[in-house]
């Protein structure tokens, strides 16, 4: 939101999957660079996802979000290619794509500097996301998540000054690290899954 969308105080931006481990502190991040924030979320986690500081919150059991929602500046995507589509429709001339789940481009194959076919294939596999946004004047980018140590001092800033409150889900010691992945694949953690490191 901040390297790619350059999210501005008063702008719209509309995360997926708000209860989540992505989208519990991507909504606090939005929320303190002052935008408007939209989320989904189902019954059970809409008063959690508020209280993060989520504006709209659509329960996505009731309510299809693309007749909800328009005009935004940016999405921040973590679903799958149907959410990833109807996201096109939020969004207006000129806004921003963000998938974290794919598909991902030959940008990404840059940089992680991957080899010329790999790329190639990339390439193809976002041709179509890539195509649609372009028919809207909509920017497309998927964004793959590194270790970047100047990027966690500037979040670690944050949460030592309150503006982000981790929301730790469940927590698990290394040696069963394998039931915190299963944990995570079921797809209901809200917040993150920890493990612990002795
Ligand atoms: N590209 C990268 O570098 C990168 C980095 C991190 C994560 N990811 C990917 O991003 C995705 C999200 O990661 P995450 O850690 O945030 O996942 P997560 O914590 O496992 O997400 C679980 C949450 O998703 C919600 N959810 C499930 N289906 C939903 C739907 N149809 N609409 C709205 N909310 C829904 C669930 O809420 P309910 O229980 O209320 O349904 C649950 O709270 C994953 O695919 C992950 O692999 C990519």
């Amino acid at each position: 939101m901040v390297e790619i969308a350059q999210l501005k105080a008063g702008q719209k931006v509309f995360i997926h999957a708000g209860s989540g481990g992505v989208g519990t502190i991507a909504i606090q991040l939005a929320r303190h660079l002052g935008a408007h924030v939209a989320t989904t979320t189902s019954t059970a986690n809409v008063d959690a996802v508020k209280a993060l500081g989520a504006d709209v919150v659509i329960d996505y059991k009731q309510q299809a979000f693309e007749t909800v929602l328009r005009d935004y500046d940016v999405v921040l995507h973590s679903l799958g290619k149907d959410e990833l589509e109807k996201s096109l429709q939020v969004l207006k001339p000129g806004g921003q794509l963000i998938s974290i789940s794919g598909p991902p481009t030959a940008d990404m194959a840059d940089q992680l500097r991957l080899s010329w076919p790999i790329r190639q294939v990339l390439r193809l596999l976002s041709h179509g996301i890539r195509t649609k946004a372009r028919q809207r004047g909509i920017r497309y980018a998927f964004l793959f998540m590194t270790a970047n140590g100047g990027q966690l001092r500037d979040i670690t800033a944050l949460i030592e000054a309150g503006a982000i409150k981790p929301v730790v889900d469940r927590v698990f010691p290394l040696d069963v690290a394998a039931d915190a992945l299963a944990y995570v694949a079921t797809g209901r953690a809200k917040g993150k899954v920890v493990i612990t490191v002795p």
